[in-house]
């Protein structure tokens, strides 16, 4: 199957007469055993509400059939699925590598949560590959990638990073948020478990909260499963809809975040208020010869560093935009643009470019409109400016 048939198809049991196309929502904490022996027997899938009903297995199906997994678990939150994929593989003594330009929130637990448990991270230079050995000493038990990176977009060789976690039995997490799962394939590359925040595109409306850990063996999947099992994780079944729902249209969303997002790139690369931007599709990006290399695609999330205004120019700028709008977050349906600070979240590299920083993420609404806000909001700068 292509992928949009598999995007279509996927999760969709046949199982009664007059089915619905969509899997209903199941809202359940108990399930009832028609049996004793089949409660006795633990039930094989679905047995309590914590770890899971028909509308959860229905969109963890279609997210592994999407990353080519072994198996899909949800979590509550995008981030909840990235710690508890670390909290997985470490215990007390072992040390993690982390990608310098890891989401923040993500880096924050590694330094002020696992680091009260004795875990240590050791933040890498994205832009590494190969020479990550050197760092993967015996008690490394997982590296933690994130490509393309948050903010700065660096685009990680997760093929040369699997091989030498692979060598020394370090296991490998992929945060593959930017990709949606569909642009690139972490665990065909040889990572051990790829990481979505299904807030952004795979529920793709905005509207709701979840995360997903798929994973590419079935030890691992257990280890994950334990994982989100002791932390007491649980997502609700309208959630869980919810992201299924927005799923089924990802393989027509994201062909217009694409070319919108590479539009809006090209148009700011010409701008003379514009000093650089960092899209991975874009030549000159950090990564960008990676990203031709294991990727079919992009998405619409991207950076531009500004050349340094004034802080009133600035607010101008932002105040001045129609279309975009100012949030945390992305993947959804609308356009947003946001003033970023990556030198704050930076220590194995520093970001040393000195205007301000953008990420703006391409949504779904016609492209001359976004480039026009744009100009509007730079030819408002420049008033203040001048
Ligand atoms: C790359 C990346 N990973 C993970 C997350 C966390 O997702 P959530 O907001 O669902 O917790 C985000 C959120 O912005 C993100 O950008």
């Amino acid at each position: 199957m292509k992928e949009p048939t598999k995007i279509i198809a996927a999760g969709r049991p046949r199982k009664r007469p007059h089915h619905p196309v969509n899997p209903p929502v199941e809202r359940a904490s108990t399930y009832l055993f028609p049996t004793y022996d089949d409660y006795a027997d633990g039930g094989k899938n679905i047995v309590y509400g914590r770890l899971g009903g028909p509308t959860h297995r229905a969109l963890e199906d279609a997210i592994a059939a999407i990353e080519g997994g072994v198996e899909t678990r949800l979590a509550p939150s995008g981030l909840q699925a990235v710690n508890a994929a670390l909290l997985a593989f470490v215990r007390a003594g072992d040390k993690l590598l982390v990608a310098d330009t890891a989401y923040d929130p993500t880096r924050k637990f590694c330094e002020r949560f696992l680091a009260r448990f004795g875990v240590e991270t050791i933040f890498y230079d994205p832009m590494i590959g190969a020479k990550i050995d050197a760092l993967i000493t015996p008690e490394v038990k997982a590296v933690f990638a994130e490509s393309p990176g948050s903010l700065t977009f660096e685009v990680q060789d997760i093929p040369a990073i699997a091989k030498a976690a692979r060598a020394k039995g370090a296991r490998l997490i992929v945060d593959n948020t930017w990709s949606a799962g569909i642009h690139f394939k972490p665990l065909a590359a040889g990572a051990h478990v790829s990481v979505q925040a299904g807030t952004k595109y795979h529920s793709g409306h905005s509207d709701c909260l979840i995360g997903s850990i798929s994973s590419a063996d079935e030890e691992t999947a257990k280890l994950v499963f334990h994982a989100l099992l002791q932390l007491g994780a649980n997502v609700s079944a309208d959630d869980a809809y919810l992201t299924l729902r927005g799923l089924r249209t990802l393989s027509a969303r994201m062909p217009v975040h694409e070319a919108n997002g590479l539009a809006l790139a090209k148009f700011l690369a010409r701008r003379a208020e514009v000093a650089a931007v960092l899209h991975p599709a874009i030549r000159g990006a950090a990564g960008h010869a990676i990203w031709k290399r294991d990727f079919s695609g992009a998405s619409g999330l991207f950076g531009a560093v500004l050349h340094p205004v004034s802080k009133p120019a600035l607010k101008t700028f932002f105040n001045s935009l129609r279309h975009f709008g100012m949030g945390f977050s992305w993947g959804g349906f609308e356009s947003l643009c946001i003033h970023t600070h990556p030198e704050n979240n930076r220590s194995a590299t520093a970001w040393t470019r000195s205007g301000p920083v953008l990420r703006i993420h391409a949504g779904l609404e016609h492209v001359d409109d976004l480039v026009e806000d744009l100009e509007r909001a730079f030819a408002a700068m420049k008033a203040v400016r001048s």
